[in-house]
C-alpha cells in the first residue's frame, strides 16, 4: 500500500511512522507536516528525525499549513515536550524539508497516481483542506483516507466534547468530511482509548536493545510521565499508531457507517466531532439532521487490541 502521511510529530506521531517503516507491505511515499502538537515547520523535523533513523532516507517531507484555517495557532508541548520529541529530538535531522507546500505535495502526487495512493492524517486536518481547495476532485484522484480524530461516544481529550486534531482545526476537518470522499475510515478516541500501552508492555519495549526501540521507549517515557502528572496513572493511550495498524490490516477493527460532522460555533462543544446514529430512512421531516447529505465514514467501532499491541 503507499500513502501520503500526513503528520504533527509528535510523540505517537512518531511511533507509527517507526510501526509503517517496519511493514514491508507499507511504502510511505512523502510526509507532509501540520501544525499542532507542535509548529508545522518542528513538525516536519521531527518527521525527517524519524525517517533517517528507520532508514527511509528518500522519503520526502514538505512542511505544511502553519496555522488553523479560522483560529489562532494553539500547540501542545505540555503534552509532547518542548521538542516534539520528549526531549529526544536531539541533532538537527540530515536533510531539509522539500519545497512547496504539504497541501500541493497531496495535489500534485494524487493527480500524477490517480486512485493508487492513500493518505494517512494523523493531525489537525489543515493540509487535506487545502489540498481540497487546490483540487476538489481530491476525493476520486485518491485510493483511501484514513483519519485519526473525533470523540464520538467517549469524552474528548482537550474538551469535555473535543478531541485534539478536530480541536486544533474545527473548520478544515469540517471541510473534509464534506468533501464527498467515499472511502473515508475514522479511527476515533473511542477505540484509541481501548488499546493502551501499559507499564508491562512499556517494560518490554525498553528491553529491546535496537536503537529504533530505545527512542520509542524514551518517548513512551515521556508521554507515560505526563499522563501520571496529568491523570495519577502511567497507562497511556498511543493513538495514531493504531490508525497506522488498522491501515495496515483492516481486519484488526471493525466498522460502522455514520455521517459525521463538527460542532463550529458551540461555547463550550467547539470542535466536538459529532455522529448521528439514527435509523433514519425518510429524513424530509428532520429540520438539521447533522451533515445531512454527506457521504458517510467508516468509523471504527471496536479494534483487536490484543492483536494490535502484540505488533
Ligand atoms: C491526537 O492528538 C495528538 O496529540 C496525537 O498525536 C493524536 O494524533 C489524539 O487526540
Ligand atoms: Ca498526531
Amino acid at each position: 500500500m503507499r500513502i501520503i502521511l500526513d503528520t504533527d510529530p509528535g510523540i505517537d506521531d512518531s511511533l507509527a511512522i517507526l510501526y509503517l517503516a517496519a511493514q514491508p507491505e507499507m511504502e510511505i511515499v512523502a510526509v507532509g507536516s501540520v501544525h499542532g502538537n507542535v509548529p508545522a515547520p518542528t513538525a516536519a523535523d521531527n518527521a525527517l528525525r524519524v525517517l533517517e533513523l528507520a532508514g527511509l532516507d528518500n522519503v520526502p517531507v514538505a512542511v505544511g499549513a502553519h496555522r488553523p484555517l479560522a483560529q489562532e495557532l494553539r500547540t501542545t508541548e505540555f503534552v509532547h515536550g518542548d521538542d516534539g520529541l520528549g526531549g529526544q529530538a536531539g541533532r538537527s535531522p540530515q536533510r531539509r524539508p522539500v519545497d512547496g507546500s504539504a497541501a500541493e505535495q497531496i495535489v500534485r502526487l494524487a493527480r500524477s497516481n490517480p486512485s493508487e495512493l492513500s493518505i494517512l492524517a494523523l493531525g489537525p486536518l489543515t493540509n487535506i483542506a487545502l489540498a481540497v481547495l487546490l483540487e476538489p476532485e481530491l476525493p476520486r484522484l485518491l485510493k483511501s483516507i484514513m483519519v485519526l480524530g473525533g470523540a464520538l461516544g467517549v469524552p474528548g481529550n482537550v474538551t469535555t466534547h473535543a478531541e485534539a486534531n478536530m480541536w486544533h482545526d474545527p473548520e478544515a476537518a469540517d471541510l473534509v468530511f464534506d468533501a464527498g470522499f467515499e472511502n473515508l475510515t475514522l479511527v476515533s478516541l473511542d477505540v484509541t482509548e481501548t488499546a493502551r500501552a501499559d507499564e508491562a508492555w512499556m517494560g518490554a519495549l525498553a528491553e529491546i536493545g535496537s536503537p529504533r526501540a530505545q527512542f520509542a521507549s524514551a518517548l513512551l517515557k515521556h508521554y507515560s510521565d505526563f499522563y501520571s502528572r496529568m491523570f495519577g496513572f502511567r497507562t497511556c493511550t498511543i493513538h495514531d499508531p493504531l490508525a497506522a495498524a488498522l491501515l495496515h490490516d483492516p481486519s484488526l477493527g471493525r466498522y460502522k457507517d455514520v455521517v459525521v460532522t463538527l460542532e463550529l460555533r458551540g461555547t463550550h462543544t467547539r470542535g466536538q466531532l459529532i455522529s448521528d446514529w439514527r435509523p433514519i430512512v425518510d429524513d424530509s421531516h428532520i429540520e438539521s439532521q447533522a451533515g445531512h447529505g454527506r457521504c458517510p465514514v467508516k468509523a471504527t467501532v471496536s479494534v483487536d487490541t490484543e492483536t494490535f499491541l502484540s505488533r
